[in-house]
Protein backbone atom coordinates (compact mmCIF):
# COMPACT_ATOMS: atom_id res chain seq x y z
CA UNK A 1 0.00 0.00 0.00
CA UNK A 2 1.23 3.09 -0.56
CA UNK A 3 0.27 6.65 0.75
CA UNK A 4 0.76 10.43 0.93
CA UNK A 5 -0.36 13.06 3.43
CA UNK A 6 -2.25 16.29 2.36
CA UNK A 7 -2.95 19.67 4.54
CA UNK A 8 -5.57 21.58 3.91
CA UNK A 9 -8.88 23.21 4.89
CA UNK A 10 -10.69 20.62 3.61
CA UNK A 11 -10.53 17.47 0.90
CA UNK A 12 -13.06 16.34 -1.87
CA UNK A 13 -11.41 12.65 -1.17
CA UNK A 14 -13.41 10.60 1.24
CA UNK A 15 -11.75 7.45 1.17
CA UNK A 16 -9.04 9.47 4.12
CA UNK A 17 -9.30 10.05 7.50
CA UNK A 18 -7.89 13.20 9.43
CA UNK A 19 -4.88 12.52 11.63
CA UNK A 20 -3.54 16.15 13.91
CA UNK A 21 -2.63 19.31 12.07
CA UNK A 22 0.33 21.04 10.05
CA UNK A 23 1.95 24.02 11.74
CA UNK A 24 -0.53 26.38 10.18
CA UNK A 25 -3.88 24.48 11.75
CA UNK A 26 -4.93 23.01 8.66
CA UNK A 27 -6.05 19.39 9.16
CA UNK A 28 -3.81 16.61 8.01
CA UNK A 29 -4.66 13.61 5.91
CA UNK A 30 -3.68 10.22 5.65
CA UNK A 31 -4.59 8.83 1.80
CA UNK A 32 -3.89 5.33 0.71
CA UNK A 33 -3.66 4.11 -2.45
CA UNK A 34 -3.96 0.99 -3.84
CA UNK A 35 -0.69 -0.74 -5.14
CA UNK A 36 -1.34 -2.09 -8.55
CA UNK A 37 -0.30 -4.73 -10.41
CA UNK A 38 1.73 -4.77 -13.17
CA UNK A 39 1.56 -7.14 -16.23
CA UNK A 40 4.67 -9.51 -15.87
CA UNK A 41 3.95 -12.16 -18.60
CA UNK A 42 2.54 -14.57 -20.45
CA UNK A 43 1.60 -17.83 -17.82
CA UNK A 44 3.28 -20.23 -20.15
CA UNK A 45 6.34 -18.20 -20.08
CA UNK A 46 6.87 -20.01 -16.49
CA UNK A 47 6.13 -23.70 -16.65
CA UNK A 48 5.49 -25.57 -13.49
CA UNK A 49 8.38 -26.19 -11.11
CA UNK A 50 10.47 -23.71 -12.50
CA UNK A 51 11.29 -19.47 -12.10
CA UNK A 52 11.59 -16.20 -13.96
CA UNK A 53 13.61 -13.36 -12.64
CA UNK A 54 11.65 -9.35 -13.38
CA UNK A 55 12.18 -5.95 -12.77
CA UNK A 56 9.23 -4.54 -11.78
CA UNK A 57 8.36 -1.30 -10.19
CA UNK A 58 11.77 -0.30 -9.16
CA UNK A 59 11.67 -4.02 -7.38
CA UNK A 60 13.93 -7.00 -8.58
CA UNK A 61 11.63 -10.29 -8.09
CA UNK A 62 11.84 -13.77 -8.98
CA UNK A 63 8.01 -15.16 -9.47
CA UNK A 64 7.96 -19.53 -9.11
CA UNK A 65 5.44 -21.14 -10.52
CA UNK A 66 5.11 -24.06 -7.82
CA UNK A 67 2.41 -26.84 -8.26
CA UNK A 68 -0.38 -24.92 -6.61
CA UNK A 69 0.11 -21.35 -8.15
CA UNK A 70 2.10 -18.46 -8.81
CA UNK A 71 4.01 -16.95 -5.98
CA UNK A 72 6.78 -13.78 -5.95
CA UNK A 73 9.82 -13.55 -3.60
CA UNK A 74 12.12 -10.43 -3.79
CA UNK A 75 15.30 -11.86 -5.51
CA UNK A 76 18.13 -10.82 -3.41
CA UNK A 77 18.70 -13.06 -0.43
CA UNK A 78 18.47 -11.23 3.22
CA UNK A 79 21.48 -12.19 4.02
CA UNK A 80 23.98 -10.61 2.18
CA UNK A 81 21.91 -10.09 -0.93
CA UNK A 82 23.25 -12.65 -3.16
CA UNK A 83 20.83 -13.56 -6.33
CA UNK A 84 18.42 -16.54 -5.18
CA UNK A 85 17.25 -16.66 -8.59
CA UNK A 86 20.10 -19.76 -9.06
CA UNK A 87 18.82 -21.17 -5.38
CA UNK A 88 18.21 -24.84 -4.99
CA UNK A 89 14.40 -25.89 -4.53
CA UNK A 90 13.71 -28.07 -2.11
CA UNK A 91 10.23 -29.75 -0.32
CA UNK A 92 8.51 -28.06 -3.50
CA UNK A 93 8.32 -24.42 -1.89
CA UNK A 94 11.72 -23.78 -0.21
CA UNK A 95 14.64 -22.06 -1.74
CA UNK A 96 17.79 -21.97 -0.39
CA UNK A 97 20.50 -19.35 -1.56
CA UNK A 98 23.65 -20.91 -3.02
CA UNK A 99 26.35 -18.61 -0.83
CA UNK A 100 25.26 -19.49 2.52
CA UNK A 101 22.54 -21.46 2.51
CA UNK A 102 19.86 -19.49 4.01
CA UNK A 103 16.48 -21.30 3.03
CA UNK A 104 13.09 -19.76 2.72
CA UNK A 105 9.71 -20.61 2.40
CA UNK A 106 9.00 -19.39 -1.30
CA UNK A 107 4.79 -19.07 -0.42
CA UNK A 108 5.49 -16.78 2.93
CA UNK A 109 8.70 -15.42 2.59
CA UNK A 110 9.58 -16.85 5.96
CA UNK A 111 12.80 -17.96 6.84
CA UNK A 112 13.18 -21.89 7.33
CA UNK A 113 16.72 -22.00 8.51
CA UNK A 114 19.41 -18.77 8.45
CA UNK A 115 22.74 -18.50 7.01
CA UNK A 116 24.56 -21.45 8.38
CA UNK A 117 27.75 -22.89 5.73
CA UNK A 118 30.61 -22.45 5.70
CA UNK A 119 30.51 -23.01 9.66
CA UNK A 120 31.88 -20.22 11.50
CA UNK A 121 29.44 -18.05 9.24
CA UNK A 122 27.32 -17.64 12.60
CA UNK A 123 29.68 -15.08 13.33
CA UNK A 124 29.15 -12.86 10.94
CA UNK A 125 25.23 -13.45 11.26
CA UNK A 126 25.58 -10.99 14.76
CA UNK A 127 26.10 -8.44 12.09
CA UNK A 128 23.14 -9.97 9.41
CA UNK A 129 20.80 -10.96 11.74
CA UNK A 130 17.88 -13.19 10.52
CA UNK A 131 15.73 -11.58 8.04
CA UNK A 132 12.74 -12.85 5.87
CA UNK A 133 11.94 -12.30 2.40
CA UNK A 134 9.74 -9.95 0.94
CA UNK A 135 6.82 -11.98 -0.80
CA UNK A 136 4.31 -10.28 -3.59
CA UNK A 137 0.98 -10.91 -4.25
CA UNK A 138 0.32 -12.58 -7.89
CA UNK A 139 -3.14 -12.75 -9.66
CA UNK A 140 -3.33 -14.74 -12.89
CA UNK A 141 -6.05 -13.11 -15.09
CA UNK A 142 -6.72 -14.31 -18.91
CA UNK A 143 -3.94 -16.52 -18.84
CA UNK A 144 -1.41 -13.66 -17.91
CA UNK A 145 0.68 -13.20 -14.57
CA UNK A 146 0.45 -9.87 -12.65
CA UNK A 147 2.43 -8.93 -9.48
CA UNK A 148 1.96 -5.90 -7.08
CA UNK A 149 4.86 -4.20 -5.95
S1 LIG B 1 23.89 -14.47 0.84
FE1 LIG B 1 22.27 -15.85 0.99
S2 LIG B 1 22.70 -16.98 2.75
FE2 LIG B 1 24.30 -15.56 2.64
Amino acid sequence: MSHAWFAGPSCVLTIMCTSGRTARGWPRYWVDFPMAFTFVCDENIIPVGSRKTFDIGGESIIVFHLKDGFFAIQRRCPHMFASLEKGTMTGGQIIQCRIHKAQFDIKTGKTIRWAHFPPGIQALNVLRSQKDLKTYPVKIEDKKVYVEV
